[in-house]
């Protein structure tokens, strides 16, 4: 499969390597509007794909239709979020680079199935479904699945092992996040019936500051992270794994949500996001989800005048 990542910043470019690294697809076009930065890192990661005994070949371009017959198109491009600012700060800059990037995609690259992860998630996905007109189950946030690995990691640190660890986060990829008690494990135990209600709120607290604390120490956003749950994302895709995936996609009721995009549980397959799959949630968790859902109106508010603006 060929894969575009459409940003050759830190999030694209890790994402790139891993793919080669990895040996995921056959080819990988790196496109950024800076080509230098994209070529500059492209021959670093050809040259340590020769020390690996990778296979798969990258292409630099700031030209569009080198993504023709992507089967995968992912979105990394905009502006990273920097100290003391919000995911809704980006906002009004990162939709503008997002309608370019998306009607390019919608062009040259029709039939592919696209995974946003420029900030702010929930919101960018929201626009680039709407940009695109593509079906709901191609086009994919990927947030849900960052904040999981960081409290996977979080859950870790505290029993110990990183073996047999599962942790799910859903709702808004940002502080409306909603860490569930009641659905990561270890070794199939529930983690409410293995800690103690002081150490689940910290394992909670460490989750939503997870992306915050490395903006503190790097002045810029994670990437390694990221780019993992990306690569893991297209696997899935790939190979038609039928994965159970915290994503941000389109709902239509389930989870008493409508009309939003938002990180749910999600069978992701050669499809893209099949189906949204049902967990039974508690009481408080139900209620955390609608608030995360309530958080997004203001900024779903600022996509829908951009767009009526951009029709017009
Ligand atoms: N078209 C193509 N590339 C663009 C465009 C555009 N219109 N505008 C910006 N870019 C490129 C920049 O040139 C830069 O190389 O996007 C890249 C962004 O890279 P970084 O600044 O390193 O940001 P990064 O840390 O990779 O994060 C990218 O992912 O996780 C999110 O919050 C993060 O929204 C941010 C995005």
């Amino acid at each position: 499969m060929k894969i575009s990542v459409i940003g050759a910043g830190n999030v694209g470019a890790s994402t790139c390597y891993l793919l080669i690294a990895k040996e995921i697809c056959s080819e990988v076009v790196l496109l950024d509007i800076n080509k230098s930065i994209a070529q500059g890192k492209a021959i670093d990661m050809m040259q340590a794909s020769i020390t690996l005994g990778a296979k798969t070949n990258i292409k630099t371009t700031h030209d569009y239709q080198d993504i023709e017959n992507s089967g995968i198109v992912v979105i990394t491009a905009g502006l990273p979020r920097k100290e003391g600012m919000s995911r809704e700060d980006l906002l009004n800059i990162n939709i503008k680079i997002m309608e370019e990037v998306v009607l390019n995609i919608k062009k040259f690259a029709p039939n592919s199935i696209v995974i946003v992860v420029s900030n702010p998630l929930d919101i960018m996905n929201y626009a680039a479904l709407k940009l695109s007109g593509f079906s709901k189950n191609r086009v994919i946030g990927m947030g849900g699945m960052l904040d999981s690995a960081r409290m996977a990691y979080a859950i870790s640190k505290r029993a110990g092992s990183t073996k047999e660890i599962r942790a799910c986060v859903i709702g808004t990829h940002g502080e409306h996040m909603v860490p569930l008690l009641s659905q990561s494990f270890v070794y199939n135990h529930a983690i409410k019936d293995i800690f103690d209600k002081k150490t689940c709120e910290e394992i909670i607290h460490e989750t939503k500051n997870g992306g915050a604390q490395i903006v503190k120490f790097l002045q810029t956003s994670a990437y390694y992270a990221p780019a993992a749950s990306i690569c893991n994302l297209i696997e899935a895709i790939s190979n038609d794994t039928k994965s159970l995936l915290p994503c941000s996609v389109w709902l239509e009721g389930e989870y008493g949500a409508s009309g939003v995009s938002i990180g749910v549980p999600v069978i992701i397959g050669k499809n893209g996001a099949e189906k949204v799959f049902s967990l039974p949630l508690s009481e408080e968790e139900r209620e955390r989800f609608r608030e995360s859902v309530e958080s997004l109106a203001d900024s779903l508010n600022i996509v829908d005048k951009y767009l009526q603006n951009i029709n017009h």
